[in-house]
């Protein structure tokens, strides 16, 4: 697996990280499951974990998927240090919702309980989960730079931004990961250039719900297109997206999700997997429905 690099100087990465969101919604796994996914996927190489303070079930939960993950990192018997833990702050969860806030204030009150959460003085990479459209974006990104320059973070990301908003961004503070949306069913981020000015720029993109989704995921292995490609490779349909989500640009980091070890360990190994042209091309051309 060839390191993938990122940007602002932060080190290089295995291709397929582990996003830990769905262990710490409404459908979360048992806390020792969670905890031995995620040292599953450190086990089978991942060495980016995604998480947020707000995978979690609300405001009273907050920074559960982050305690989850230093629970897990602190019982793990490889090298904690090679392991990128990325976090991010810009949103609450007040009864359930997902709403933004990318107040500075809410930045750094965010900040403070991620560091509690995390259990750790500085966190790696701290990102603006969202614009907010409440507040200016150079506030929000602001934020990121100051908290940086008091050394809480070492290096800043964003999350569901534009290609205008992260030229924005690198005015104010040295960008090292944008995390977008990236599946064959959701290909904005390449249609609308987020990963072709991230690879010229030298910015890792974190394709997130690179699977599709938690909904979405579960089509995969019965699309007629996947199926026989995943059947003749023996692999899984899912790592078969994955090598494909890898695939459109040196610059992309996958970060899926799994509360099951076996998915965790899957999709990792999925970043070894080289698909042919045509083997691409044919899944470039299908039709992936949302429906
Ligand atoms: N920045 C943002 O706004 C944002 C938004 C969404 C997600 N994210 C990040 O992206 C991560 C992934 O996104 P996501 O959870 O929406 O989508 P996803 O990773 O595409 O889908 C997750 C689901 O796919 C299944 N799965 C994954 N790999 C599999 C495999 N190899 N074999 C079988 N099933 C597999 C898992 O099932 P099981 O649970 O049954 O194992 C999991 O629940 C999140 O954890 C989070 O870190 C960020």
């Amino acid at each position: 697996m060839t390191p993938r690099t990122l940007g602002a100087g932060a080190p290089a990465v295995p291709p397929v990280g582990y996003g830990g969101m769905h262990l710490s919604l409404q459908d979360r796994p048992p806390e020792a499951q969670a905890v031995e996914v995620v040292r599953s996927a450190l086990d089978a190489g991942a060495r980016l974990i995604d998480t947020a303070d707000v995978y979690c079930l609300d405001d009273s939960d907050i920074g559960h998927n982050e305690r989850l993950v230093a629970q897990a990192l602190r019982g793990w018997t490889g090298d904690r240090e090679a392991v990128l833990v990325a976090t991010k702050g810009g949103l609450t969860r007040p009864a359930g919702r997902w709403d933004r806030d990318g107040r500075p204030e809410h930045l750094y009150a965010a900040c403070e309980r991620s560091l509690r959460a995390l259990g750790v003085e500085r966190i790696a990479l701290y990102q603006l989960h969202a614009p907010d459209p409440d507040v200016p974006f150079a506030e929000s990104v602001g934020a990121l730079a100051e908290l940086r320059r008091q050394g809480k973070i070492r290096w800043a990301g964003l999350s569901n931004v534009s290609v205008a908003q992260i030229r924005a961004a690198e005015t104010l503070v040295p960008i090292a990961t944008v995390q977008n949306r990236l599946n064959p069913f959701f290909r904005e981020a390449l249609e609308e250039g987020v990963v072709r000015y991230c690879e010229g720029q030298g910015i890792g993109f974190l394709a997130y719900s690179p699977t599709g989704g938690g909904r979405l995921n579960r089509k995969l292995p019965d699309h007629p297109v996947l199926r026989p490609i995943a059947a003749r490779l023996g692999v899984s349909a899912h790592a078969l997206v994955l090598a494909w989500v890898l695939a459109q640009s040196p610059a992309v980091v996958a970060i899926p999700s799994a509360r099951r070890v076996e998915h965790a360990v899957d999709s990792v190994a999925a970043g070894s997997l080289e698909l042919s042209a045509e083997d691409l091309g044919a899944i470039d051309r299908a039709e992936f429905s949302r429906a």
